[in-house]
């Protein structure tokens, strides 16, 4: 018996505070300079991956895949920070954090952000990538001594179940998608994924650890590498009038003649309406990344690109709060309901990233005042509707932390915050609405749907409809002066 095995902790406690045992503590591991090698390969696959998800939401159309990407573009962002700051811990600066580890790593990730189809996508993301990561960070724990670099080991800990979660997710959906696929789309789909490990091979793994020779297959660009960064906001065919702004929903909201059992459908297409927001904030962050390369230099630290896609994520969820809203309720959305874009399509069309970020903000301090969230809540309060009422508190609390968010990263750079406000409050008057054109053009007939939904809610919960709500009928050309033409998000 060996020395170690004899040795014994007292009283058959259990040793090494839970870490590991006797054996396995005592084994080499890997040195620090490894460790860090290995944790810059996960960080820079993370970033790209965060990268990617902003790149595709805004021009992916279908509505799941936009809040999935939404979601793991914030999980992504959560695990840079982690793997940042733990390389932070084991290096003096400069980390070297925003080189390539491997021209070959980023040809893999630069071929799954220029695939062509949102099936390409989910394969290359979920079926390539973070498989591929996944794998490296078991390998990782299984190479590296597990009291000597506990700290990493925790972080893997927290990351390892959400990769779990996000792998399942696109498995999921690739099913789902594959089942539309004509037999050429899978047979393409074998040929990249095949494209892909050439360039994981070529690349000596996603951790750089697998041995290259010569026998290894020079990698090709499947995609053509013609790809363009696409910021026109697209959406699937349950949103069929997207310019359609014939429902002004705050008016209906803060008029006193109307009653809060109503007011509740209205939420629920304001919440909805908030897959806008994701629709324009991923194009802030990857233009300002881009027009760079790199965040550091862009004016922006790494802290800027979390806490803003942190709150897409809230707005991605304030949209999923309404559409279960009226799933819950069986108002068919799609139908009744016509959710637009003009809000991202606006912006991104017509603002610099800078002013965007601005009129964000700007609309966002507004939600802070009485009229704002706080009404919004006292609403789903008063409409004996606990589930409004759960999202409107939830809703509001997340909107404190977005005006928070605002204050450190916008109004920083004003001298005042009244300064920051004025020039939020000019970028927006600049976006102008394209009300009559979009008409002209037959774009929308800027219907009044509200009727149509009213009468469907009044139907299901059994009640006659009140000819006066019914009646209802203003829309965002006829709108106060204070309120902007093109429909807030919030
Ligand atoms: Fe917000
Ligand atoms: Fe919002
Ligand atoms: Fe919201």
């Amino acid at each position: 018996m060996s020395a170690i095995e004899n040795y014994k902790p007292l009283k058959g406690l259990p040793p090494l505070a839970g870490v590991t045992d006797f054996a396995d503590a005592a084994e080499p591991g890997m040195s620090v300079e490894e460790c860090v090698d290995r944790l810059k390969r996960f960080h820079y696959a993370m970033h790209r991956t965060w990268s990617i998800c902003l790149a595709r939401l805004t021009s992916e159309p279908i509505y799941e895949l936009k809040m999935g990407l939404s979601h793991h573009a914030h999980l992504a962002a959560e695990h840079v920070t982690l793997l940042r700051d733990r390389v932070a811990e084991m290096r003096h600066p400069p980390l070297g954090l925003d080189k390539v580890p491997h021209v070959s790593l980023e040809g893999f990730f630069d071929e799954i952000l220029m695939s062509k189809s949102a099936l390409g996508l989910v394969t290359g993301l979920y079926r390539g990538a973070l498989p591929a990561v996944l794998e490296a960070m078991r390998r990782y724990l299984e190479d590296t001594n597990l009291l000597t670099d506990a700290p990493s080991v925790r972080i893997f800990k927290i990351m390892m179940p959400e990769f779990e979660s996000m792998i399942e997710w696109g498995d999921t959906a690739i099913s789902a998608l594959e089942k539309e696929a004509t037999v050429e789309d899978r047979a393409e789909m074998e040929t990249w994924m095949d494209e892909l490990s050439n360039w994981l091979e070529s690349a000596g793994g996603l951790d750089g650890t697998d041995e290259l020779d010569g026998d290894i297959a020079t990698p090709v660009r499947f995609s053509g590498g013609d790809w363009e960064y696409d910021k026109i906001p697209q959406r699937d065919e349950r949103f069929p009038d997207p310019y359609n702004m014939g429902v002004h929903a705050e008016e209906f909201l803060y008029d006193d003649r109307f009653e809060e059992k109503d007011k509740v459908l209205m939420m629920f297409y304001k919440r909805i309406r908030e897959i806008d927001v994701p629709e324009m904030m991923a194009p802030i962050m990857y233009e300002m990344v881009n027009a760079t390369g790199d965040e550091e230099k862009g004016g922006h630290p790494w802290a800027f690109y979390r806490d803003l896609t942190r709150q897409l994520w809230d707005e991605a969820r304030h949209a999923m709060m309404g559409e279960v809203g009226f799933a819950k309720l069986g108002i068919d959305w799609p139908k009744l309901v016509m959710v637009n874009f003009t809000w991202s399509l606006g912006l991104n069309e017509q603002l610099t990233p800078q002013e965007r970020h601005a009129v964000l903000w700007f609309i966002e301090q507004g939600l802070m005042n009485k009229t704002g969230k706080r009404f919004e809540w006292e609403v789903g309060k008063a409409s004996g509707d606990k589930y409004s009422a759960l999202i409107q508190d939830f809703d509001w609390a997340d909107e404190v932390l977005h005006a928070r968010i605002g204050r450190d990263w916008y109004v920083k750079d004003f001298e005042n915050v009244k300064e920051a406000a004025d020039y939020g409050s000019a970028c927006w008057d600049k976006v102008l609405s394209g009300w009559e054109e979009w008409k002209k053009d037959g774009l929308t007939e800027h219907r009044n749907w509200w009727p149509d939904l009213y009468r469907t809610a009044c139907k299901l919960r059994g009640d006659e409809p009140d000819p006066e709500v019914e009646a209802f009928d203003v829309n965002y050309n006829e709108t106060r002066a204070d309120l902007q033409r093109v429909s807030a998000s919030g």
